[in-house]
Formats: structure tokens, C-alpha cells, sequence
């Protein structure tokens, strides 16, 4: 997908912002707290219809407004559409070519934007939740199936854990959730299992281009049980015996919303052993890999890189933009860059012009 032009209304610090993009890298220049973040994130906006970074949405409507709005106009091989997500005290509506779209898939079937933000260079030295978000994300742009089951999964955990807060009063029904939760999770392990390959059959080409070197690596998976045919039973096996501390401690401590992945780094687990270089270049080239598992050139994502050259020495930097050239559609947040090609945009005010 092309991200033509984007029309912002009262968006965090844009009263008003109308911009066309290039096709290729898109640079977004200024100093700091000018707004350029706030641009990436509209960008990054259209593609779940989430921030990256708030959950309170109404804190992207800019202060002392009701309400605000992103249109998108896109184009998708020769198809445009337009987009139009609107947020207000009443919640948040999203149209499609003036239509009202009911469900999330909807938009991510044709909007997808791969993002790359400071905080992701500790993507594997930091918390599991940051990579279990990773691929829950990746992979429900890929599998309406896959975020209906996570969603599933959620909501069976929320309620396995209100009745281990009751204490487990309520056994037969405690007993029937966790064998529902059993069930959703052995398709959900699968689709886990095979985006890692998936991803494994490309992350060493991006990470050898970025590094500029040949390494082995490769993702290493674990599922809470191995699924060897007999999933099932080993999972009924592992609530049992994880049932007397989730009494106590009255919260759920096994299941697919506590796996975790890691990466083999020329043999050794990168987040132990590898330098600092070598765990940014290994998250980056991982964030960016889906751009490389989508076969048809029109639905290739956008790349959103937030402000990461300023976490990159100088030849990880180089290296990085001579990479772009790969990519599609990129949007390079930046206090000061230069790079051949690029459409210039710079953020001042409160407002972005374009400046070639
Ligand atoms: N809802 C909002 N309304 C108005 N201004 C906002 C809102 N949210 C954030 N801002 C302002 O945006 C600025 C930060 O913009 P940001 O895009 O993060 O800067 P940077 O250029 O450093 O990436 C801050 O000055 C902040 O006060
Ligand atoms: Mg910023």
C-alpha cells in the first residue's frame, strides 16, 4: 500500500495538516517536540487503529478540541481508497470510501504499516510482553482467524482468573474454562509455530544486508506445551498441576499469554551475549522481516522508523538508509538527516511543510 496524502484535524499538535508522500523514503526533519512523532503516529494510526503510543486514544485529540480526525488516501496498485477514522468523547468510527467499517479486519486487510520506534532496540534484552505483542500484532495483519482467537483467549483468561479470585468455589465451571482456554490455544501455538518459521526463512538475508556481515540466527520459540500431536493432553496435564499455585497467587500462570521467543545470534542467545549493535540491528531487521513474507508487491506495508537513526552509530545508520532502496514506502522520523531521493518534509509550529 501507498500512503498519496493525509489530511490531519486536530491531531495531538496538528490543528490542521494536509501532506502528499512520496512513493519512496519519506524523511520528517525538525527539532524536538515539533510534532514529528505525532506524524508517524497518524501514519501508524491507519494501521490497527491504534497508537503504539497511548491507550488512551482521546489524548491523540488535540488539547482544547472535542474531537479529531485522519484521512488517508491510499492506493493499493491501482486501486485508491480513502480512509477516514474519527475519534471523540462518543468513542472511535472508521470509514471506508464513506462506508462505516464494523470490524477491525476490515481495515487491516488493506492497511498495513510495519513500525520501528527507540524503544524496540531493547526488543529482545527487554520484557516478553514486547515480543509477544510483536508477533500478536504481525500475525493477526496475516490471520483474521488468528485475532479472533487471541481476542478469544483473552477473554477466557479474564474469566479463569475471576474465579480463581473467588478462590475456585465454583470448580465444574473453573474446570470447563480451562478446558476452553486448552482448546483455543492449541491453534493459536500453531500459528505461532508457523509464523517463527516463516520469519526464520527471511530474517538472516535482512540482518546479513543491515549488518553488512554473514551470521546464522534464527528465532527460537517455546510453547508452554510442545505440540506434538498430544497438546491437549499436555496441557490438561500442565493446568493441573499449575492449579494449587493459581489458587494462591489467584491468577493464571501458564498459557500462551506467558510464551516468549528468543534469537540465536551466531549460536548464542543474542539478548545474553550479543553487543549493543548486535541486538539493534537483530530487532530492526526482525520489525522489518513481514515486509519480506508479503508476496504481492501492491500489499507490501509502509515502514514507520521513529526517530531511529539517532539510535544507531554511524555506519548502522548508513547501512540503514542504503537499505531503505528494499523497502517500499518508508517514513524516517529525524532532528537532522540527509538521503538521495527522499521527499523532505519539515516539522515546525505545529505544522509540516513539504520542503522538495
Ligand atoms: N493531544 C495533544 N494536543 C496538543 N499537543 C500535543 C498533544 N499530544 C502531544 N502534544 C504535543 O506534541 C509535542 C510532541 O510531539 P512529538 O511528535 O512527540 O515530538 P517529536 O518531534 O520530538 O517527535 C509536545 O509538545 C506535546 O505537548
Ligand atoms: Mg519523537
Amino acid at each position: 500500500m501507498i500512503l498519496e496524502r493525509l489530511v490531519l484535524t486536530n491531531f495531538r499538535s496538528y490543528a490542521s495538516l494536509d501532506l502528499e508522500f512520496g512513493e519512496g523514503a519519506n524523511l520528517i526533519l525538525g527539532s524536538n517536540a515539533s510534532g514529528k512523532t505525532n506524524l508517524a503516529e497518524a501514519v501508524y494510526f491507519l494501521s490497527l487503529a491504534r497508537s503504539w503510543r497511548t491507550q488512551e486514544e482521546k489524548n491523540l485529540i488535540r488539547f482544547g478540541s472535542e474531537a479529531c480526525s485522519i484521512r488517508a488516501y491510499v492506493r493499493e496498485g491501482e486501486l485508491h481508497r480513502e480512509i477516514l477514522i474519527e475519534l471523540s468523547e462518543e468513542g472511535k468510527r472508521i470509514f471506508l470510501n464513506g462506508k462505516p467499517v464494523r470490524r477491525l479486519s476490515e481495515l487491516s486487510r488493506i492497511t498495513n504499516v510495519l513500525l520501528f520506534t527507540p524503544s524496540d532496540v531493547r526488543l529482545f534484552k527487554g520484557p516478553p510482553g514486547e515480543r509477544r505483542n510483536f508477533l500478536d500484532v504481525s500475525l493477526s495483519k496475516r490471520s483474521n482467524d488468528y485475532l479472533a482467537l487471541i481476542g478469544r483467549y483473552a477473554t477466557l483468561l479474564k474469566s479463569r482468573n475471576a474465579l480463581l479470585k473467588e478462590g475456585g468455589r465454583n470448580r465444574e465451571l473453573l474446570e470447563v474454562i480451562t478446558e476452553q482456554l486448552i482448546e483455543v490455544q492449541e491453534p493459536i501455538v500453531r500459528y505461532r509455530t508457523m509464523y517463527v518459521t516463516s520469519l526464520n526463512a527471511v530474517l538472516p538475508g535482512v540482518l546479513k544486508d543491515l549488518r553488512g556481515e554473514t551470521s546464522t540466527c534464527s528465532l527460537v520459540y517455546r510453547p508452554f506445551v510442545r505440540d506434538d500431536g498430544s497438546f491437549k493432553q499436555r496441557a490438561q496435564k500442565a493446568y493441573q498441576d499449575a492449579l494449587e499455585g493459581d489458587l494462591l497467587h489467584k491468577s493464571t500462570s501458564i498459557g500462551t499469554h506467558r510464551e516468549d521467543f528468543s534469537l540465536k545470534y551466531n549460536g548464542k542467545d543474542v539478548a545474553e551475549f550479543g553487543s549493543q549493535g548486535e541486538n539493534r540491528m537483530a530487532a530492526l531487521a526482525l520489525k522489518l522481516s513481514p515486509f519480506f513474507l508479503i508476496e504481492e508487491s501492491e500489499k507490501k506495508p509502509i515502514c514507520v522508523l521513529d526517530d531511529v537513526t539517532s539510535e544507531l552509530d554511524a555506519e548502522n545508520q548508513a547501512r540503514l538508509l542504503a537499505y531503505l532502496e528494499k523497502l517500499g514506502q518508508s517514513f524516517l522520523t529525524a532532528t537532522d538527516l540527509s538521503l538521495r531521493g527522499a521527499s523532505v518534509y519539515e516539522v515546525a509550529d505545529h505544522k509540516a511543510i513539504r520542503r522538495n
